[in-house]
């Protein structure tokens, strides 16, 4: 562990949508709260289902202060329903310091694309390409209007908001979107399958696309898992890894420590630097350039496509 390290109290809990709840959160000394720039997420410990990752969505100005919502689901995986239930008003939650997997690069124009509770790392990034005088523009859909949160307060301040309410309009058109700016960079977050879209698209239209994921993106998996081994530089030591564990498994049962939090690939706490060797990448981060480049690896998840790593351990 090692990444849950903020003690934080619930100080506001407001309902912003169809079962979203959004959180204010507070040094329980009262005191400034880490800093962090949009498209920063927490990880927040969510009792037995683990730890999830939530985007913070207020203003990094505001330095006493995080916000974070929550779409509630009840046949999710547990983490939300365990939040709904008990982060109420008063509480204490136990969150790590904000990470930062999908920074807002500096851009003359942006083209944002939000599915549902996707919105919420959109939200400060439209904040921060305002105040950099950037072009932008937001196609935020979800099932209703009633699903979307905060589209109020958007579509109040900003006229190149475009929402796409599935029930009236379908799909977001991603071919469309991405078409109309072919200059704008893309920032993208929501469901699997529309950053599964855009990726596409991104890819066909030769479009920069950034995406973000809190759940695990599908794996496809070719063959069975094969042990490999892992050499750790630093100390020379070599590791087996059998087909049926993970490196950090490995590690740990080595007594050598590794910072993890999710486990799954989403959080980024476990990337290590690669000295040799052939990754096969199964996180949900990396950009395919950074995937391409093998220079790191995400330690929870991926595996050796050579039969041996060399890490910068
Ligand atoms: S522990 Fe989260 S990516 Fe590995």
């Amino acid at each position: 562990m090692g990444m849950t390290d903020v003690r934080v109290r619930v100080i506001e809990r407001t309902d912003e949508a169809d079962a979203v709840f959004a959180l204010v959160l507070a040094a329980v000394d009262g005191g400034d709260l880490p800093a962090w720039t949009p498209g920063a997420h927490i990880d927040v410990a969510a009792g037995s289902a683990g730890v999830r990752q939530y985007s913070l969505c207020g203003d990094p100005a505001e330095r006493d202060r995080w916000r974070i919502a929550v779409l509630h689901e009840p046949a999710g995986r547990g983490g939300s329903a365990h939040l709904f239930r008990t982060a109420l008003p008063g509480t204490t939650l136990s969150v790590s310091v904000p990470r930062n997997n999908f920074e807002l690069a500096d851009a003359a124009e942006y083209t944002f694309v939000a599915g549902g509770i996707g919105i919420t790392p959109i939200l400060p990034m439209i904040a921060a390409a305002e105040q950099a005088g950037a072009h932008w523009t937001l196609h935020y859909g979800a099932r209703t209007t009633a699903h979307m949160a905060f589209a109020d307060a958007l579509t109040e301040r900003y006229p190149q908001v475009r929402l796409v309410p599935q029930n009236e309009s379908g799909l977001l058109p991603v071919a469309e979107i991405l078409a109309a700016r072919p200059a704008a960079t893309v920032y993208c977050c929501g469901p699997e399958p529309l950053l599964a879209a855009v990726e596409a698209e991104g890819a066909r239209q030769g479009v920069t696309v950034r995406t973000e994921r809190f759940v695990p993106r599908p794996v496809e998996r070719t063959g069975t898992d094969e042990a490999f081994e892992v050499r750790l530089a630093q100390t020379g030591r070599t590791l087996r890894v059998a087909a049926d564990r993970s490196i950090v498994d490995v590690l740990e049962s080595a007594g050598i420590s590794v910072i993890t939090s999710c486990r799954e690939g989403t959080c980024g706490s476990c990337e290590t630097p690669v000295l040799d060797g052939e990754v096969e990448h199964r996180d949900s981060l990396l950009t395919a350039e950074e995937r391409d480049s093998g220079a790191t690896m995400m330690l929870c998840v991926s595996r050796a496509r050579s039969g041996v790593l060399v890490l910068d351990l």
